[in-house]
């Protein structure tokens, strides 16, 4: 099939590469014409693992093309999907100028029927408003397809091509085939494709974020708990997991969940709640818990030196997760600030997320080339993301470098017990301190 792909961001970028992969002609679309440029050599603007090898694969194989031309991309094109950017908008609504400038001018491009899929996140009842965009320029026969993506950064590809189900929101038996055909090298009978109207499949992936940042907000809160109590988050999380019914995955927890999409989406689910009389008050408390999660790490550093002006830190991770380079909502940007704010000076590393953090704080905080410098001299340790290469350092270096043996972990990383053993006054998330 000829695809065509509008936005190479995250979504844009993976769907289509893995489309490509799959053995179909696609043409990635950006407006952006240098990021274009770099991509036809092959240089990819984010950090994701694989995603380089695969890109210069299809590239190599002639199936992966890249353009800032989307009318002649478009034209040929069986299938279009619009994967552009959702940016929080107003009163923390989608916006979505993107998507319907991208859906007008993909009207204007039509040149026989074709199926046009919304892959960005977007409010329940975009499909109509994306079918009316392209209906006012064209008089071409086209469906409007709701085909939510629920990749992880950090996991895209393996999410993409080893999916645990693929969302298609369709009312057009047309639509539904070609779809189907897309998708079947990617779903097997365990993990199906399901089919669904539009609505659904659009609050669908709303849905599955808010769910999500529901269950780190509640674990966060049993966390807050646990510390006024006495007991470890982390026995009371395998405690729980181990029940069938609630499982294992996103119990941790840590310093509030960050990142594009859980925040915005969370709010704009409250936003589409909102807007039809109803006020959704669970993910208000969600939203607040994490809020005061994201302070957790430095009202525990204010309770434990009292003052922390002309102190030193170090900071261990700045990504929002591990295997990205992606800072957005991140935790580590109000530690830092925060610490900032009352004087004190950071030392920070992170594998990957330097460059991005540069954006940020500039000169204001030290860029140490490896954890170990990053300790160098501290008051205390900060860890923030849980990069595998910061689980097993070694304590007794890590000792004799700090000018103070005080680590606050906001990942569990480390075994309070060892860590005290070792000489360390810890501080962990929900760790009966
Ligand atoms: C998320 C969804 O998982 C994905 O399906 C959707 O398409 C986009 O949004 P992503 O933003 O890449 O993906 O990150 P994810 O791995 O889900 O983590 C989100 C945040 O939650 C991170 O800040 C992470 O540190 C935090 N988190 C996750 C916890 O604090 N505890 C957990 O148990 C899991």
């Amino acid at each position: 099939m000829k695809i065509a792909v509008i936005g190479t961001g995250y979504v844009g970028l993976v769907a289509g590469t893995c489309f490509a992969e799959s053995g179909h002609d696609v043409t990635c679309i950006d407006v952006d014409l240098k990021k274009i440029e770099a991509l036809k050599r092959g240089q990819i603007p984010i950090y994701e693992p694989g995603l380089e090898e695969l890109v210069h694969r299809n590239i190599a194989a002639r199936r992966l093309h890249f353009t800032d031309d989307l009318n002649a991309a478009v034209g040929p094109s069986q299938v279009v999907f619009i994967a552009v950017g959702t940016p929080e908008g107003e009163t923390g609504r989608a916006d979505l100028q993107y998507v319907l400038n991208a859906a007008e001018q993909v009207g204007r491009a039509l040149r026989h029927y074709t199926v046009i899929v919304d892959k960005s996140t977007v409010p329940v009842g975009t499909a109509d408003r994306v079918s009316a965009a392209v209906a006012r320029n064209t008089q071409y026969e086209f469906d409007v397809v709701s085909n939510p993506e629920f990749l992880k950064e950090g996991a895209a590809l393996e999410d993409f091509l080893k999916p645990d189900r693929v969302v298609i929101g369709t009312n057009s038996e047309r639509a539904r085939k070609i779809m189907g055909e897309l998708y079947a090298p990617f779903v097997r009978t365990e993990n199906p494709i399901l089919f669904m109207d539009p609505r659904s499949a659009e609050l669908t992936k709303y849905a599955a974020n808010a769910m999500l940042a529901t269950r780190i907000s509640f674990m966060n809160d049993i966390a807050a708990l646990c510390e006024r109590v006495g007991a470890d988050a982390e026995m009371v999380r395998k405690g729980m997991g181990s029940d069938k019914r609630i499982g294992y995955s996103f119990l941790y927890p840590g310093i509030g969940y960050g990142g594009s999409c859980f925040p915005k989406d969370v709010k704009a689910l409250m936003a589409t709640a909102r807007d039809v009389g109803l006020e959704f008050d669970l993910l208000r408390a969600v939203e607040n818990t994490n809020a005061r999660q994201k302070r957790c790490l430095l009202t525990k550093a204010l309770k434990h030196y009292g003052d922390v002006s002309n102190r030193t830190f170090g900071v261990w991770g700045l990504a929002f997760k591990p295997k990205t380079d992606d800072m957005r909502e991140a935790p580590s940007v109000e530690l830092i600030e925060g610490l900032l704010g009352k004087g004190a000076r950071v030392q920070c590393h992170d594998p990957v997320a330097t460059e991005v953090a540069q954006r940020y704080f500039g000169d204001r905080v030290l860029y140490a080339p490896t954890c170990y410098d990053a300790a160098e001299g501290v008051d205390g340790l900060f860890l923030v993301t849980e990069w595998n290469e910061f689980r097993h350092p070694d304590m007794k270096r890590l000792k004799a470098l700090m000018k103070s043996p005080v680590i606050f972990d906001g990942r569990n990383v480390f075994d309070p017990r060892r860590a005290r053993d070792e000489g360390f006054t810890y501080f962990g998330i929900g760790r009966g301190q």
